[in-house]
């Protein structure tokens, strides 16, 4: 039985480079991902997840690593081509595992045939398949807009005397969404993969979708630092976030809802600069509730302070029954274990896999895997220009299978496209699925725990304790079905309170199952999931 949205456990991105290489040229590919899908989906030993995001893998140059398409209908040679992709999404689809693509609606590569098209004549059919403007009187360009990889946002090009806009690299123009034509194009592509029955997608750089070009230039940072000129010095307040931003993103949930059962996540981060994050998230997550979600990536954006955990997301808890999807990380992100301890993340993948909705999990974060220095010859990442912005690659670094060095820990039989990193004796799947207490089995528990009870995935949100500064505390439930959550974001012990007599089913600190009554003790940095006894 082919399980609907609302009750999958959690969304698994695999950053397919990384995943598994099966032909031996360092990069990961489908065989690779097909060769592992037991330990996805499927096997007493297997993680158990219910959907699982790939990070595109169509035709592309790969100079942002796949997130410069070439050809939205094919599938990369790099990964295996097309036959390969179908296999994945039968052996997956058996195992009633979805697959979600990542959609890249805001740019192409250049090397996309509509852009060389474009680029031409003045006057040929797909010159306003992107964005040209002529430039300013003294020849530079027609507005200040920067391109968040660094730079002047706008690409001289001698032969037609325009510039062409990229919100990205100059080898990611940008569709120009104000063509109806260009909309079509991309809901066509929706429909395609639909069709093959593909589940839903990850849509990528949603923001710049719509531009407010007759407000002109951005405004000035007052908050830039020196150094950080090319990157930093306007806020994208016209350049992204447009008037027709919601009015686009309805037209692609109207393309999902043309089928059954299928699903979007919107990437979208808020800016400070304009208002409240949470009314800026809302915004997108109240176009179709059900239908598609924003990312919600409060937890890798908050500092570790229990008080502003639990006001982000007793925010986030209001859409209890919206799908919404809660991000602890991502292949733009430092990786949680990196970013906030080992003990931390274990006890916000406790969290997260407590809250409403659909998680989402960046792969190898179920291992509690760790950046990775990157040397010098192994840099890949072409983001690292502009000052604001860190090369990407130190956590994008290969999955790790077993503690094999030789071998890559399993990853692929030659030199890997990206080191490996530290700590491969303990911090791999073989050793932690043989570990009870290993991150890997925190997961596990967690993901069978939320395809068990519906008050995880969609029961109503709440809290019966006042903010703390100390620990976060929430209660899930359906009708009588009910949880407490508690998670000490300290290094003491903690006592405190739970309204009811439950059971511990799950802890970040013990795998032993026991009985509480309405007092307890918290360990440093223990997060716990109570049962509560009617
Ligand atoms: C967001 C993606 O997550 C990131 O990896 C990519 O570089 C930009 N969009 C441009 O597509």
């Amino acid at each position: 039985m082919t399980k609907s949205w609302r009750d999958v456990n959690a969304i698994y991105q695999i950053y397919p480079r990384s995943f598994k290489d099966t032909n031996g040229d360092g990069v990961g590919d489908l065989r690779g991902i097909i060769e592992k899908i037991d330990y996805l989906k499927g096997e007493d030993k297997s993680l158990g997840v219910d959907v699982i995001w790939l990070s595109p893998i169509f035709s592309s140059p790969q100079i942002d690593c796949g997130y410069d398409i070439s050809d939205y209908r094919s599938i990369d040679p790099l990964f295996g081509g097309m036959a390969m992709f179908d296999e994945l999404l039968l052996q997956a689809h058996k195992r009633d595992l979805k697959v979600m693509l990542d959609l890249v609606p805001n740019h192409s590569s250049d090397q996309h045939a509509w852009f060389k098209e474009s680029l031409s004549s003045r006057d040929n059919s797909k010159r306003d398949y992107y964005i040209w403007r002529d430039a300013k009187s003294d020849g530079t360009p027609p507005n200040n807009w920067l391109s968040m990889s660094g730079g002047s946002a706008w690409q001289w090009h001698d032969k037609t005397g325009q510039y062409y806009l990229h919100s990205f690299l100059p080898s990611q123009p940008d569709l120009n969404w104000d063509n109806p034509e260009v909309r079509q194009e991309i809901f066509e592509i929706m429909r395609f993969w639909f069709e093959k029955g593909v589940d839903g997608f990850r849509v990528d750089a949603i923001w710049p979708l719509s531009k407010n070009f007759a407000a002109g230039d951005n405004p000035r940072n007052p908050e830039y630092y020196a150094g950080d000129e090319d990157y930093g010095s306007y806020i994208h307040q016209n350049s992204k976030g447009g008037p027709k931003l919601c009015e686009y993103l309805r037209m692609m949930s109207d393309v999902a809802l043309e089928y059954k059962n299928k699903f979007l996540v919107y990437e979208f981060y808020p800016d400070d600069r304009f208002g409240s994050r949470f009314d800026q998230y809302s915004a997108i997550q109240k176009i179709a509730p059900g239908v598609s979600s924003t990312f919600y990536f409060e937890a890798f954006q908050t500092e570790w302070w229990a008080r502003k955990f639990q006001e982000k997301f007793n925010a986030f808890g209001t859409w209890y029954d919206q799908l919404p999807v809660a991000s602890l990380g991502n292949h733009d992100q430092t990786r949680i274990a990196s970013k906030f301890g080992m003990a931390q993340a274990k006890a916000l993948a406790l969290m997260q896999l407590s809250l409403p909705g659909i998680p989402a999990i960046y792969y190898g974060d179920e291992l509690g895997m760790l950046d990775v220095d990157i040397p010098q010859n192994y840099k890949h990442d072409n983001f690292a220009g502009g000052a604001g912005m860190d090369a990407r690659d130190k956590y994008r670094t290969p999955m790790r299978w077993n503690s094999d060095i030789l071998n890559n820990a399993g990853f692929s039989n030659s030199n890997p496209w990206l080191p490996i990193g530290d700590n491969l004796d303990w911090l791999n799947v073989e050793s932690e699925q043989n570990t009870d207490h290993s991150f890997f089995n925190l997961y596990k528990k967690m993901l069978t725990l939320r395809s068990e009870y519906v008050a995880l995935r969609y029961g109503e949100y709440s809290t019966w304790q006042d903010i703390s500064d100390d620990i976060m505390t929430f209660k899930r439930n359906y009708n009588d079905e009910i949880f407490y959550i508690l998670i000490n974001f300290t290094d003491r012990q903690i006592n405190t309170n739970i309204p009811s007599r439950g059971r511990v089913v799950a802890s970040t600190n013990t795998t032993d199952e026991y009985d509480i009554e309405n007092s307890l003790m918290l360990n440093a940095f223990e997060a716990i999931l109570v049962k509560a006894y009617q």
